[in-house]
């Protein structure tokens, strides 16, 4: 597959008279690609129904004069002031029954019905103008579907349509009672319009109305979504993408991506160790401007399946952000490292936010490719750098790997509903496995729990998953592959009940859960052999094989020949010998790492890539600190080198 870099660009922040050079610039660094048009809708329509595009043809007209490639942005994310003023209950209600109001991003309901309808009127606007133009070769709905935590609405707008949602669902209310088990605690309903959203109650509320809101929120999202690529679809045959983020779960992206052609997402490394990852002081401190090793890539490894094998990096961090707690910049060779280890995993294209920074308003202090006053930041080398290596080396296409990962949205819904331990999160329990597999040397697949073919997969992994179908257990034994099952496997319906068969509800396991226990932190139990059973921890019994026991006490593992169940949340060593024992009986083949440092197969290369600031031996070669080293048959055939080590 051919690999290209790209770069985010706002012709309506800077003088026309400096966009023929701004492109010029672009093509001379080696960007082939240029998002454009996501933040400009009181530029496209100032007053409501006058449209002045005039400026927005010219933009695209010069870049693609240059020769680059047209990202063209539905501009959805961020409506005009006078739209707050014509829809005044359009903007989202937080739980605390507030609205959030205008003057930043994302000021809109998911289920306001006139926006949706707003939002289908810029998009067919902006589909029948640019859709045949030849420079716009490709298309991004919306900006990050979730950014600040605007999936969730308590609005009135969405409470109605909540009540539909299950009205459809459940057909009469004496159905979704039963189904909700509304019995319990006297929380009968005696017709749809009487069931408020989940929030302000006086105790918790019933833990299936509140999947079921998570259920629909989502739902809301995938729809807004289609309205978009429908109109889209009519107008242009481009691919249509749209930008993710990094650990949001609060909408289904398998369901938002079967409407689009390609998955992108939103990398910033720096700021999400500091923001987004569970991790010690000390690996913080040691990773602080490189990153957590393993975050992107298990969001590479993601989006590829939300993409159905097409993915972009639509935003890399290049320099300094804004937004976290502390804004370290990248050691050098980062920002080349993140970007080579993305097309390690599969991207099409590379592209960085932003190409020049800001010299106003929010993020006045977020780097770009050149700083505000228009020299070459530090990033700029590093895309240079990058651009030289995947020159020089052969296209190469994606192999499927030994190992996937089962990931589950609704699963992160389900076990943020009832946690029953402050440990308890699903992106940590999953992101722990992939941890693991990775520290043995693994690349890994994720895949959505709705596979039901896993031909040439020697193992799966799918830990958390709340509620699993059998025929997707089935499916794995089909394979010949072994299934790792467990804590919290296949432990409720959708419907938030215990199953009626016990838990686990897996088919052909002979497990039980007798009973479960969370614990905190200072409470967790040795395991016989080595690491630790935390947070949670499942009493097993039944006839299938023991593979691990907490000392002097219960089984951990259990299982057959092709199908295992682990009750408890493991810490780092008790992953690591369990990705080792299911290796070693799936004959998947390991290499134990060094911190810090990965690999990825990719085609016919393996890459491997040095998270730490200092050089690392690996295979008898230097890997450069914050660099990369790519191998053919055994042999290095390139480097990327940009540190000062
Ligand atoms: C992303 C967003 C961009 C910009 C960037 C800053 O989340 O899509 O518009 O705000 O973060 O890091």
């Amino acid at each position: 597959m051919k690999q290209e870099l790209g770069v985010c660009y706002y012709p309506e922040h800077w003088p026309e008279d400096i966009w023929v050079k701004d492109a010029a610039d672009m093509v001379a660094a080696g960007i082939s690609w240029v998002r454009i048009g996501e933040f400009a809708w009181s530029r496209m329509e100032a007053v409501p129904g006058i449209l002045t595009l005039e400026w927005l043809d010219r933009a695209i007209d010069v870049l693609g004069a240059a020769g680059l490639k047209v990202v063209m942005c539905t501009a959805t994310a961020t409506p005009p002031r006078w739209m707050v003023d014509k829809h005044p209950d359009m903007v989202a209600v937080d739980e605390n029954g507030n609205p959030r109001k205008f003057g930043s991003r994302r000021h809109y309901c998911f289920s306001h019905a006139g926006f949706r309808e707003e939002s289908a009127r810029i998009t067919q606007i902006v589909a029948e103008r640019y859709g045949k133009n030849p420079h716009v070769v490709a298309w991004q709905t919306d900006n990050e579907y979730g950014c600040h935590d605007t999936i969730i609405s308590y609005s009135e707008p969405a409470k109605v349509a909540f009540q539909a949602w299950c009205k459809e669902r459940y057909g009469t209310v004496e159905a979704l009672n039963d189904a909700w088990g509304n019995i319990f605690w006297s929380m009968e309903y005696y017709s749809f319009d009487q069931i408020e959203l989940p929030n302000l109650t006086v105790t918790e509320p019933n833990p299936a109305h509140v999947l079921a809101f998570r259920r629909f929120s989502s739902d809301q999202v995938v729809a807004f979504n289609k309205v978009q690529t429908d109109i889209l679809r009519l107008h242009t045959s481009a691919p249509l993408i749209h930008n993710y983020m990094g650990r949001i779960l609060e909408f289904d992206h398998f369901d938002v991506g079967k409407d689009l052609d390609i998955a992108s997402w939103d990398s910033y490394p720096i700021g999400f160790l500091s923001d987004r990852l569970e991790a010690t002081d000390e690996h913080k401190a040691r990773f602080l401007r490189q990153g957590d090793p393993d975050m992107q890539a298990f969001h590479h490894d993601l989006y590829r399946a939300v993409g159905k094998g097409r993915w972009w990096v639509m935003e890399q961090q290049p320099g300094p952000v804004n937004w976290a707690p502390y804004n370290p910049a990248p050691l050098p060779g980062m920002v080349a490292l993140w970007s080579l280890e993305a097309f390690a995993h599969g991207a099409e294209v590379v592209s960085y936010f932003r190409w020049r920074q800001a010299p106003f308003a929010q993020e006045q202090m977020h780097a770009g490719l050149q700083t505000p006053d228009g020299f070459e930041a530090p990033g700029m080398d590093e895309a240079r750098a990058v651009g030289a290596v995947l020159a020089s080396l052969k296209e190469q296409d994606t192999k499927q790997a030994d190992v996937a990962l089962v990931f589950d949205y609704a699963s992160d819904w389900a076990w943020q509903t009832q946690p029953q331990g402050a440990g308890f999160d699903y992106f940590r329990l999953v992101f722990s496995a992939y941890r693991g597999l990775r520290r043995a040397g693994l690349s890994v697949d994720i895949v959505s729990p709705d596979t039901r073919d896993f031909t040439g997969y020697k193992s799966v992994f799918a830990p958390g998953v709340a509620t699993v179908d059998p025929a997707m257990v089935e499916a794995v034994s089909d394979a010949g592959a072994l299934g790792l099952y467990g804590p919290r496997t296949g432990a409720i319906t959708e419907d938030f009940f215990i199953p009626a068969a016990g838990r686990p509800d897996l088919p052909g396991l002979d497990v039980r859960v007798e009973l479960i226990e969370s614990l905190p932190p200072n409470a967790s139990m040795q395991v016989a052999g080595g690491g630790m059973a935390a947070h949670w921890h499942e009493r097993l019994s039944g006839g299938a094989k023991v593979r691990l026991h907490v000392q002097d006490g219960g089984p951990v593992l259990m299982g057959h020949e092709d199908r295992w169940y682990l009750g408890s949340f493991p810490d780092d060593e008790l992953w690591d010998r369990v990705v080792a024992m299911a290796c070693d009986h799936a004959g998947v083949a390991t290499s134990p790492m060094q911190e810090g440092v990965r690999k990825r197969q990719f085609g016919e290369l393996e890459f491997v890539i040095n998270y730490n600031s200092f050089s690392a031996i690996v295979d008898g070669h230097r890997v450069p600190a914050c660099g990369v080293l790519v191998f053919e048959d055994d042999e290095p055939i390139a480097a990327c080198d940009l540190s000062t080590d």
